[in-house]
């Protein structure tokens, strides 16, 4: 796993992925209003990637930190952030490492980061790492892939391209373990060298596991949070559904 999000770093950044976790940001003022959260202070967003999200929230009055165990990850991050002028913290680690105490208003993390976990101790323990470094009536809020989402959702193509420019192809060849409850997204790069004029190959497994929602929550009970809301879709705010795709966790530590 220590090597995934290292070539395709700079993939995903100049693809549409960052759209997702724009598209988050600009609905996330309406969440922590509803759900009566802090809508200033301190924010952890946990596997940050490129800081798109982060970037957004910095402009936005937030203090900002992110973690990320890719180094090419968190350079983008470096980047992206450094152009707003503004002070920000960036960490390398893995998240089940990670050690704050009381410190953070909000902890987020998006784009099914929390589903490379794959075991479930690993879910349980960075979920209770997460409570401790939140200050009482902090709020965690995250999304993750389901059993829907990795089984059905993923496995629609036997291989399909994911992006194409006239410097880049991207490849994806998906594939399911049903007793892991793990699915795999080979991913297959090739990358235009106009310098050297040729064309470099990579390639990337990418391994994710889907926990039932009702285990995801007790796992976050157990860390200590109450559970305020579990949403398929996030536009409508509606409940997660069996055929979901993906479920949206928001969540906080009680005061
Ligand atoms: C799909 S990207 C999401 C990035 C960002 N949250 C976004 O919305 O664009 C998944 C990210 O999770 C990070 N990641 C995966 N497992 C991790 C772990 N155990 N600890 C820290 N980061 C991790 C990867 O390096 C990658 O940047």
């Amino acid at each position: 796993m220590s090597e995934i999000y290292q070539q395709f770093a700079e993939v995903y950044r100049r693809g549409s992925y960052p759209e997702f976790s724009k598209w988050v940001f600009n609905l996330l003022p309406s969440l922590l209003e509803k759900y009566a959260l802090p809508r200033s202070g301190k924010l952890l967003d946990l596997a940050c990637g490129e800081g798109t999200f982060l970037e957004g929230m910095l402009l936005n009055g937030w203090q900002v930190t992110g973690l990320d165990q890719s180094s090419n990850m968190l350079r983008f991050a470096e980047a992206r952030l450094k152009n707003t002028g503004k002070s920000f913290r960036l960490i390398q680690d893995d998240m089940r490492n990670l050690s704050f105490e009381n410190e953070f208003d909000l902890v987020t993390c998006w784009f099914d980061s929390l589903n490379y976990l794959l075991e479930l101790a690993d879910l349980e323990n960075t979920f209770r790492r997460v409570f401790r470094a939140l200050k009482p009536n902090g709020g965690f809020l995250f999304d993750m892939n389901t059993l829907y989402g990795l089984f059905v959702r993923w496995q629609q193509h036997p291989v399909y391209i994911s992006q194409e420019t006239d410097d880049l192809l991207e490849i994806h060849i998906p594939s399911c373990d049903y007793e892991k409850s793990e699915a795999s997204l080979r991913i297959i790069l090739f990358v235009r060298d106009d310098q050297k004029n040729q064309w470099n190959r990579w390639e990337e497994i990418h391994t994710q596991r889907a926990y039932p929602m009702d285990l995801i929550q007790s796992a976050l009970e157990k860390a200590g949070f109450q559970v305020l809301a579990r949403l398929g879709n996030l536009t409508e705010q509606s409940p997660a559904l069996p055929s979901s795709g993906r479920v949206w966790f928001i969540a906080q530590k009680p005061a």
